[in-house]
């Protein structure tokens, strides 16, 4: 979700302005998602990097999450949304976690649609987090110290128990993946709109998903392979 600071910033409007317009995307955007047929929604709303933006920035993202998630928990229990998250979520601070504690709980037997708020969340913590489990495990007994497998190891990752996402979508015109997903994206398809989020509408979305529909995944094999009848 990248670009609310240049949408505000093109109005002459501080940045926090755009963050909270983003916010009012990720509420339309988690609707029009399910509306579209996804099954899990993952937004990447907070980076470990971005602490390091200036503090005033970083305490009104943190009171806008906060703001947000008091907004959304009726909405979510009774649109029937999981809410899940992924990242070193014990470092966010104590009032947005013990929303999310609350949120979770309530919302965690809806099997059929599920936003997941990275948060505080970045691949290389991820791995640092998954191999030290990992190895707590091995030096217990209840994995291989001698062998490790991919298999084994994703079960470590803050996304054990969620499949790999099929497509990733930038806005804001950026082709980077900044430390989002990087391993659980190795097959994704990556679409890259130059639409600011705070702009990126359910039409953007459908758009994205019927580029989606029009590759063809061959994880490594052929063509023929993965369409057999098919000629060529
Ligand atoms: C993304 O928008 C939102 C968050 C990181 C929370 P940016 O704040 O990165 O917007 P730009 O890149 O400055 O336009
Ligand atoms: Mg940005």
């Amino acid at each position: 979700m990248d670009g609310n600071g240049r949408w505000a910033k093109q109005r002459g409007l501080p940045r926090i302005e755009g963050h909270r317009r983003g916010v009012e995307t990720v509420r339309t955007i988690t609707f029009a998602a399910r509306d579209l047929g996804v099954r899990i929604l993952t937004l990447y709303a907070f980076s470990v990097e971005n602490w390091n933006r200036p503090k005033d920035e970083v305490g009104a993202l943190m009171g806008l999450l906060e703001i947000y998630l008091k907004r959304e928990l009726d909405t979510f229990v009774r649109d029937r949304v999981r809410l899940r998250t992924i990242g070193r979520t014990q470092e966010l601070p104590a009032g947005v976690r013990r929303l999310l504690r609350l949120t979770e709980e309530k919302t965690k037997d809806f099997a059929d649609y599920s936003l997941v708020l990275a948060l505080n969340y970045g691949s290389r913590t991820e791995v640092a987090d998954a191999v030290q489990a990992y190895s707590a495990a091995a030096s217990a007994g209840r994995e291989d110290p001698k062998g490790c497998s991919w298999e084994a190891f994703r079960r470590y990752l803050y996304t054990a128990d969620l499949p790999d996402p099929d497509l990733v979508i930038r806005t804001s015109g950026e082709t980077r993946i900044s430390n989002f997903l990087a391993l659980q994206a190795a097959y994704a398809e990556l679409v890259f709109t130059p639409v600011l989020w705070p702009d990126f509408t359910k039409a953007d979305l459908a758009k994205a998903l019927a580029d989606y529909a029009q590759r063809e995944r061959r994880y490594g094999l052929t063509s023929e392979q993965v369409r057999p009848g098919v000629s060529p």
